[in-house]
């Protein structure tokens, strides 16, 4: 039994390293090794995490496994004028297909309730994210030179409207 809950201190090593993985699954085949190590250890060293979890803009969850791993997470901002940003999302290779992303990502709206959209930045050739975020709503809105620091590469811009309450 997996459960979904707000990502604590305890989490930032277990979160870290999925990251970590995560990227360098998905985006060294795009970016390259060193791209990837330069970004990963940038932005997902535990206390980067930490921060994050202090900022009452961010809001983190994690998957965890019955027996106490970490298989997934999320984090949403939200920005000055209220929009939502999705900036992260991964699951354990072992999650794919699942139904776990999706499960996460119902937390991240959930927490998020009376929004009128959320948006998000993907690195075009992640197929399998566009694909996943194509499947639950989201449509291209915008296509732009990758932000973040990826140079050199285009990302996607995905908005998802919400039904209003
Ligand atoms: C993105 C992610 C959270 C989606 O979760 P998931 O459990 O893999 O998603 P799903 O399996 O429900 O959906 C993926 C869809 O893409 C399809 N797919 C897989 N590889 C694909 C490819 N190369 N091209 C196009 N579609 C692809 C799958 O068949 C599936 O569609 P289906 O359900 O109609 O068969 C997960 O893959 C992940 O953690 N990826 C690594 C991190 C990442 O890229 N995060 C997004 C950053 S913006």
């Amino acid at each position: 039994m997996t459960r979904i809950r707000a990502m604590t201190s305890d989490d930032l090593a277990a979160v870290s390293r999925l990251l970590g993985q995560s990227w360098r699954r998905t985006y060294a085949p795009i970016m390259g090794d060193e791209t990837v190590a330069r970004l990963s250890a940038e932005r997902h060293a535990p206390e980067k995490l930490a921060a994050e979890l202090e900022d009452e803009d961010k809001m983190s969850f994690v998957a965890e496994d019955a027996d106490g791993s970490i298989t997934g997470y999320a984090m949403a901002m939200m920005d000055t004028k209220g929009d939502v940003m999705l900036e992260r999302l991964h699951v354990e290779p072992r999650a794919f297909g699942s139904g776990l992303a999706v499960d996460l990502l119902h937390a991240v709206l959930a927490a998020h309730a009376g929004i009128p959209s959320i948006a998000l930045e993907v690195i075009e050739g992640n197929d399998r994210a566009i694909a996943f975020y194509r499947k639950h709503g989201f449509e291209v809105v915008e296509r732009r030179e990758a932000s973040h620091g990826v140079g050199g590469h285009a990302s996607l811009i995905m908005r998802h409207m919400l039904p209003m309450a």
